[in-house]
């Protein structure tokens, strides 16, 4: 038995935080949680081990990121969506046929997530099946837990980065093989986006998906001229997303990307589907996709976690990233007329999005939840500029902003620590 002992900070429902100051987080030997506590419990025969006026709070989910754009962090950010990907992006991923550098940039990864105290992911790789097993292993080893999907395009990919249909196809079977020896990490199914992939390739997939049980992961409704590609190539679809559920892609647990673009009716046959959004306002800032309209989703009851969207998003700090998500809200809110059905999202809202929803994709209980095993960071703002004595909100709040990862001064996940 451990107790870990601090500031408890956590948000266990939208906007509402559980704050527990001075408490304590007891730990089975399997790193799993005991109990939430006030005080260290008398007579416990545990190694105590005291993190003083620090926070510990529930570490960050990354709900969607591009495990090959890494090296890509910050660049053609001048470009529209279809442009940045033609331009930038498939070269980038192109490289990863290279397994020396795909193992030297992903281990790199791996340890910056944990060192952004990002412990579960939902991660897109490239198409290289081979690259994508060395980006889990890297992961696993690292300690970064969730899901990776080798990406299967193809059609309007590049010279360098494009599939046949039965290559993709073929290339999936031998990677979903190849994942059983992976605990931590596990295969997403993981059509790019409807332009990357022929009819057939969607059907393949679709099978799969029903026969293997696997859950799925796409981009849907980010860009205005890819909306346009998309009901040029299925003129039979009325909606984007029609184009997935055509092919049993529309399915619980299935995570969509951005949905910026998602209009009331898309909106509620996601809800009606359970069907994951997974919101990327810095990527939606910085290729100028557009602002989500996360209130309304919130409202109407959809399921939404924060990402970055590594490389579309510039950082892997899912800090910047709740920090963002309310920046956005506030401008669609300004914009909308101040209408309160775009109410902007505050610091709770913006700190469950980072945490809490998206630990419930991967079947934890919100916040700090008995039984499970523990994924935790402890943040110590001393290093931040001095100011009067502050309340645990308020530093959350500061932190939240200052969005300085040399704040994190422990990161534990499955119960172990890593830092
Ligand atoms: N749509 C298809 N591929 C991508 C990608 O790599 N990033 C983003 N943001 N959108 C996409």
């Amino acid at each position: 038995m451990k107790i870990l002992k601090g500031n408890l900070v956590s948000a266990p429902a939208l906007g509402k935080l559980e704050i527990v100051e001075h408490g304590c987080l007891v730990l089975h030997d399997d790193g799993s949680i005991q109990s939430v506590e006030k005080a260290v419990p008398q007579n416990a025969d545990a190694e105590v081990i005291d993190y003083g006026d620090s926070l510990i709070m529930p570490s960050f989910v990354d709900m969607q990121l591009h495990a090959p754009q890494y090296p890509m962090l910050g660049m053609g950010m001048d470009l529209p969506l279809i442009d940045w990907l033609n331009t930038y992006t498939f070269k980038t991923e192109a490289r990863f046929a290279d397994l020396d550098y795909a193992r030297r940039i992903y281990r790199r990864l791996a340890h910056d997530l944990i060192a952004n105290g990002t412990t579960r992911v939902c991660m897109f790789s490239s198409l290289h099946t081979d690259a994508t097993l060395v980006l889990m292993e890297e992961l696993e080893n690292a300690g970064v837990t969730g899901f990776v999907g080798k990406v299967n395009m193809d059609r309007n990919g590049s010279p360098e980065l494009q599939e046949t249909t039965e290559q993709s196809k073929r290339e999936t079977l031998r990677w979903l093989d190849a994942c059983g020896r992976f605990q931590t990490v596990k295969p997403i199914l993981t059509p790019r986006f409807t332009p990357s992939c022929s009819d057939a390739l969607m059907e393949g997939l679709g099978r799969l998906a029903e026969e293997y049980e696997l859950p799925v992961q796409s981009h849907l409704s980010e860009n205005d001229a890819e909306i346009e590609w998309v009901r040029a190539l299925h003129p039979d679809c009325a909606q984007y997303w029609e184009t997935y559920a055509k092919f049993g892609l529309w399915k619980r647990g299935t995570i969509m990307a951005h949905c910026v673009h998602s209009d009331a009716r898309e909106r509620a046959a996601m809800r009606s589907a359970g069907v994951w959004v997974a919101h990327s306002p810095d990527s939606n800032t910085n290729l100028y996709s557009g602002v989500a309209p996360v209130r309304k989703m919130l409202s109407e009851g959809l399921s939404v976690a924060l990402a970055s969207d590594v490389a579309g998003g510039a950082k892997l700090s899912m800090l910047h990233a709740a920090a963002e998500a309310i920046r956005a809200s506030k401008l669609r809110y300004y914009y909308s007329g101040k209408r309160p059905d775009e109410a902007y999202l505050t610091v709770p809202e913006a700190f469950y999005l980072a945490t809490s929803a998206g630990q419930q994709y991967f079947g934890a209980g919100p916040g700090f939840c008995v039984g499970d095993s523990l994924h935790a960071i402890v943040l110590d703002d001393s290093a931040l500029p001095p100011s009067r004595p502050l309340a645990p909100a308020e530093r959350l709040e500061r932190l939240i902003y200052a969005d300085d990862s040399r704040t994190i001064r422990a990161v534990i996940s499955e119960g172990r620590r890593l830092i």
